[in-house]
């Protein structure tokens, strides 16, 4: 690769970009007037995403298939490139897979991350925005959660979350220089409000939302509730769904944040809603989005789950001047329009 090509937009290096919450953030980064450079070894998503993000975006992305081991390749999109900043979402996510291939877990994700910032720090570039997530909290008692509560993770996939959280922060005390954003997400859900792009789990979804959808759509014959003997309002458990247009906005703010702000230590920031919504109302609310009936039925509790959880909100609006705009009905209405235009997911 050459040098000629530098593009004059604040180039923004996407790890994983197009998996789930990437391809969602290249649209709200294009939008907002950024270059996405897509990196992604398609190991849990497909290369078809990328059609999608010209038809809504009208521009065609930019991508490489790189696996972040391969330091060399990595290292040409950053020669080739004005690289400004990075946003980190490649690695593995299944909290049940990781508990039965651990190694998996803490290989590649611990791994791509050295291997991305050895190279980010060959090149000068100091600038991260890291996808944590609210798993690193585990079972706490406290909520809404507040970003200083204690972590207690309860998976080797929450583990690498927290370790790799390590790792952004002692990066930065061996080089303050470094602007570092630890963003825990809570329950991505929902889809782009055009239909055109969505949630693709590869085979049967672990996640409640693609499960719902799912069984509307006629994949599956009914939703198992894990259980309604929790202390909540109907029994069932209490999550901060948070729209994923939301999340993907969130993720703009925060870059803008670190583009002009410096933190004396990585900023941690919980994206959520503040809002909790038991398994019975997301069903319920899925059944009036779509005009089908929901079967379902209850079975025992999911090992490892807790009874609520959702996020204190605060930190986020006061550092990135950002909170949810999307409700539940929003959610619902747009992974609908996604799976019912897309019944098998991505082509
Ligand atoms: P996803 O699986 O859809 O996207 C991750 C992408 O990373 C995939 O496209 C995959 O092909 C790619 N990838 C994995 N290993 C790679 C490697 N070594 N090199 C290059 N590419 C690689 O997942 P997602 O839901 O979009 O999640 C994105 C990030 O957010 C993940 O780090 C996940 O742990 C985190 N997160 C997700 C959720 C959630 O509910 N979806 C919640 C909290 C945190
Ligand atoms: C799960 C992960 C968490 C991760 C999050 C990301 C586990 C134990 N936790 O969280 O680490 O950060 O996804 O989105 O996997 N439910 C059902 N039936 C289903 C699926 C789920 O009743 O088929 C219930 C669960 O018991 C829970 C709620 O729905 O009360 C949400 O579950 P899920 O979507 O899997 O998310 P979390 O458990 O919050």
């Amino acid at each position: 690769m050459n040098t000629n090509n530098k593009l004059s937009r604040h180039c923004v290096l996407v790890t994983g970009g197009t998996g789930y919450i990437g391809s969602h953030t290249v649209v709200a980064l294009m939008a907002a007037g950024y270059e996405p450079i897509i990196i992604d070894n398609l190991s849990n998503s497909k290369a078809s995403v990328l059609k999608r993000i010209k038809q809504i975006t009208g521009k065609q992305p930019i991508f490489y298939k790189i696996d972040l081991w391969d330091i060399a390749a990595l290292d040409k999109v950053f020669q080739k490139y004005s690289i400004a900043s990075v946003m980190h979402f490649a690695g593995f996510k299944a909290v049940g897979e990781s508990v039965t291939e651990p190694l998996k877990y803490y290989e590649n994700n611990i791994q791509s991350t050295i291997s991305l910032c050895n190279v980010m720090t060959m090149r000068d570039v100091k600038k991260i925005i890291f996808s944590s997530s609210a798993s690193v909290y585990g079972e706490t008692t406290v909520i809404p959660i507040k970003e200083n509560s204690l972590t207690a993770p309860a998976s080797p996939y929450a583990c690498t979350k927290q370790m790799i959280e390590q790792i952004l922060k002692d990066i930065h005390v061996a080089d303050p220089a470094w602007r570092i954003a630890l963003l825990r997400y809570f329950n991505p859900a929902g889809a782009h409000e055009s239909g055109l792009m969505g949630e693709d789990p590869q085979g049967i979804p672990n996640n409640l939302m693609p499960y719902v959808s799912q069984v509307a759509v006629g994949r599956h014959k009914k939703v198992n509730i894990f259980g309604n003997d929790y202390p909540t309002s109907d029994g069932t458990g209490v999550r901060d769904y948070i729209h994923i247009m939301d999340l993907a906005e969130g993720h703009v703010a925060a870059l803008k944040k670190i583009d002009t702000a410096t933190f004396k230590t990585p900023q941690i920031i919980n994206l959520g809603t503040g809002s909790g919504y038991t398994v019975m109302e997301i069903l319920h609310a899925f059944e009036k989005a779509s005009g089908k009936v929901i079967p379902y039925r209850i079975t025992k509790r999911r090992p490892g789950d807790i009874a609520a959880c959702y996020a204190d909100t605060k930190l986020a609006q006061k550092l990135l001047g950002w909170k949810a705009r999307r409700n539940l009905a929003d959610m619902c209405a747009d992974a609908w329009r996604w799976q019912s235009q897309n019944p098998t997911g991505y082509p």
